[in-house]
């Protein structure tokens, strides 16, 4: 192979690996960084107990089964029967709510399925969704969202996280005039967690529904790496190869 084909042969490979990573961080803007690690066993574990406690009252993951869930994040038969399921279910079962199909008319929007939640907008919005609730009286449940405005979703975690506030700053439209514009909230009563342990609490439960999105994710990573190695030798084999039956005929 001549210079230039090694060359252009070497940038597919590192533009492949730096398109991978593009990819990974598109549309997630200015949100902070969850800091979640879908490698990390015992943080899903946290994230399922969590869901499980706290989420499936009203959301379900149809699309995942608990007997799926229990192999993955290595969960004993018993607990996930004693602890994880609703007593009604069979571990074949998908994970379902007992919220009826027509709770539209409590929320004013059903809540909906989170199966593939963490793929539609992303690990990082879920985290920001989840610390993002504040005090706002005008709003039917009395709270308000930073990056889901007039969210139908109650802060049901605020004995948690404890409630928010919004803040607020002055600034001046194109025509001048003045409006305040929510730019952040900040702690107003405190909850049963410190702000490092909710925020964990909330790292792991979007972790869970990171996992919950695509229970290969973590498999699907490491073959990649592995794939991408392979193929970096291989080449280099088979150039070598390629050298050894072309050097007579040149
Ligand atoms: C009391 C019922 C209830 C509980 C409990 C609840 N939710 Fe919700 N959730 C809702 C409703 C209603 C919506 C629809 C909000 C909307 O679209 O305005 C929603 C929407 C969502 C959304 C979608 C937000 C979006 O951008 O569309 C996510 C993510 C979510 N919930 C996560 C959770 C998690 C995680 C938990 C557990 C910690 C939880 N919810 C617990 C009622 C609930």
């Amino acid at each position: 192979m001549s210079k230039p084909l090694v060359l252009i042969a070497l940038a597919f490979l590192v533009s492949g690996a730096a398109g991978g990573v593009a990819m990974a961080e598109e549309g997630e803007g200015s949100l902070p960084h969850s800091g979640a690690d879908i490698n990390d066993i015992e943080s899903l574990q946290r994230g399922a107990r969590n869901f499980m406690n706290y989420c499936s009252g009203c959301h379900s993951l149809k699309y995942l089964r608990y007997n799926r869930m229990a192999t993955d994040l290595h969960i004993p038969e018993p607990e996930l029967a004693a602890n994880l399921m609703f007593t009604s279910d069979k571990s074949f079962d998908t994970i379902g709510t007992s919220m009826p199909a027509d709770a539209e008319g409590w929320f004013g929007k059903q809540p909906p399925d989170l199966s593939l939640m963490a793929r539609a907008r992303s690990v990082d919005y879920l985290y920001a969704f989840l610390k993002g609730f504040y005090v706002d009286k005008t709003r039917p449940w009395g709270t308000n969202n930073l990056v889901l405005p007039a969210a139908a979703m109650p802060d049901v975690l605020a004995s948690l996280q404890g409630l928010q506030k919004p803040v607020f700053k002055n600034e001046a439209d194109e025509h001048g005039s003045a409006n305040m514009v929510l730019v952040g909230v900040e702690q107003m009563t405190p909850g049963a967690l410190k702000p490092e342990e909710y925020d964990q609490f909330v790292r792991d439960t979007v972790n869970f529904l990171d996992y919950a999105a695509e229970p290969v994710k973590a498999k699907r990573q490491s073959m990649g790496v592995f794939v991408t190695l392979f193929l970096l030798v291989f080449f280099a084999f088979a150039y070598m190869l390629k050298k050894e039956y072309w050097k007579d005929v040149h």
